[in-house]
């Protein structure tokens, strides 16, 4: 009887699919964003002038867009929650925000009140207009499981949206000068999960090189050591995974590689 494999391979299984993380990894949330505001983030700096209420950057409507790397290397946004500490005359002196939203990519800055709702009843006003266009965008865009349950990567593979890498004007078009497409296999130090095969050509269409070189990752394989707990309390792969990019619940979308039983 080949039983000892079999029982294996149950439990691989279960584990990936059955398996709920928030039980598995007790102490850590994962995400539980709705679809539409999956990648919302709330930008407001402590201490900061209270006549306008937080704004809501969404990761949804630019993404579809523009590379991260135009925002997060080229225009030098934080990829921390908070992390930039824009103010409004950056954004009135073209950098940040104010670099799309000039009346030439995007909308005017001096529409105060496109991004900084004066009350409650405005700020709910914006949420819904948001939620319709998402809902409105995602029909055209292939599904996913998770986050925005959009299929990012489908959806710029098969041209139903264009990235922009640079903006005409104020940023040099960047051509990497390296180009790597290689995979860098990892085998999770649990006997039996299925291995990671992280790869090079699908992240460096979105990301470039500088959203992970030299930080977090060493430019060297296997030398970066990382844990699940890690990644989902936010560091490495969790950076984005989680935030923007698709949740860790998405188990087997990482852990990809097919189990061999010997
Ligand atoms: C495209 C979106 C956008 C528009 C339009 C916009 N802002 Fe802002 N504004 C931001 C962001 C983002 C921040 C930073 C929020 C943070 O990190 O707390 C900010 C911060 C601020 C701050 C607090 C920081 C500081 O400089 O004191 C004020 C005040 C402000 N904006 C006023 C305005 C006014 C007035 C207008 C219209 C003339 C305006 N903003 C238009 C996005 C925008
Ligand atoms: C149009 C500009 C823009 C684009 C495009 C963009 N981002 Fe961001 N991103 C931002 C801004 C703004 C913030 C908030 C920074 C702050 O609060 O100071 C942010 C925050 C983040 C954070 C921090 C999240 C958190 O909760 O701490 C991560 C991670 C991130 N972005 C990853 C990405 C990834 C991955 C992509 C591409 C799929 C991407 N971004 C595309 C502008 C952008
Ligand atoms: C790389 C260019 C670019 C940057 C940088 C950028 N935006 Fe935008 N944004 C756009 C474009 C393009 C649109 C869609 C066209 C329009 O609405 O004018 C848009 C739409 C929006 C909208 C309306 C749709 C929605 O999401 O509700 C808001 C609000 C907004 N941006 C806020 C911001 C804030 C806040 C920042 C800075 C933290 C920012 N944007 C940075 C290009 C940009
Ligand atoms: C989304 C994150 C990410 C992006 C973007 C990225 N890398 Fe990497 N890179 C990694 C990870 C993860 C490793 C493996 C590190 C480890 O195993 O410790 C790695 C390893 C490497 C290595 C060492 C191993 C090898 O393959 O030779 C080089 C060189 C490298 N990357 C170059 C690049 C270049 C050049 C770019 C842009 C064209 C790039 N990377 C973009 C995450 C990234
Ligand atoms: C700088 C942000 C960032 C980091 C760090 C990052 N990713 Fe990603 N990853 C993305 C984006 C953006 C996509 C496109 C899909 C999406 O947004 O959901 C993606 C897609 C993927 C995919 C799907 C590719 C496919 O075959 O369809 C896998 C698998 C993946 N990442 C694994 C990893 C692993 C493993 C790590 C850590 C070693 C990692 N990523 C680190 C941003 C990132
Ligand atoms: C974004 C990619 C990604 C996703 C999604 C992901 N993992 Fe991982 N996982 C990794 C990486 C990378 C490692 C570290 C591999 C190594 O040791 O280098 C890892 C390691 C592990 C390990 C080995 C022990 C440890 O703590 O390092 C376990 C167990 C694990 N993952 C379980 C899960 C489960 C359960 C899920 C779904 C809830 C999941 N993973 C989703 C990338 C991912």
């Amino acid at each position: 009887m080949n039983y000892p494999p079999k029982q294996f391979l149950f439990f691989t299984l279960f584990f990936i699919s059955a398996l709920s993380p928030t039980v598995f990894f007790s102490e850590t949330a994962l995400a539980v964003a709705k679809s539409h505001q999956y990648g919302d983030i709330e930008m407001s700096q402590p201490g900061q002038n209270k006549a306008v209420l937080p704004v809501i950057f969404r990761h949804s409507t630019h993404r579809d867009k523009y590379t991260c790397r135009l925002c997060h290397v080229d225009l030098e946004f934080a990829q921390v929650a908070g992390g930039t500490g824009v103010i409004e005359d950056d954004n009135r002196d073209g950098r940040y925000c104010g670099a799309c939203h000039n009346g030439k990519h995007a909308f005017e800055i001096t529409l105060c009140a496109k991004c900084h709702p004066k009350n409650q009843t405005e700020r709910q006003e914006l949420d819904r207009q948001g939620k319709e266009d998402f809902f409105k965008a995602k029909k055209t865009l292939p599904p996913a499981r998770y986050g925005n349950k959009i299929d990012w990567i489908m959806a710029e593979n098969t041209g139903k949206i264009k990235l922009q890498d640079a903006l005409p004007g104020i940023t040099m078009p960047q051509q990497d000068m390296v180009v790597n497409r290689r995979d860098e296999p990892r085998t999770p130090s649990l006997a039996g999960l299925p291995g990671i095969i992280f790869s090079h050509s699908k992240h460096v269409v979105w990301n470039g090189c500088g959203m992970c070189h030299p930080e977090p990752y060493a430019l060297e394989a296997g030398k970066t050591k990382m844990t699940m707990k890690e990644i989902i309390s936010g560091k490495y792969c969790g950076r984005c995974h989680g935030t923007v990019a698709f949740p860790i619940n998405d188990c087997s979308l990482c852990h990809s590689k097919p189990v061999t039983l010997k």
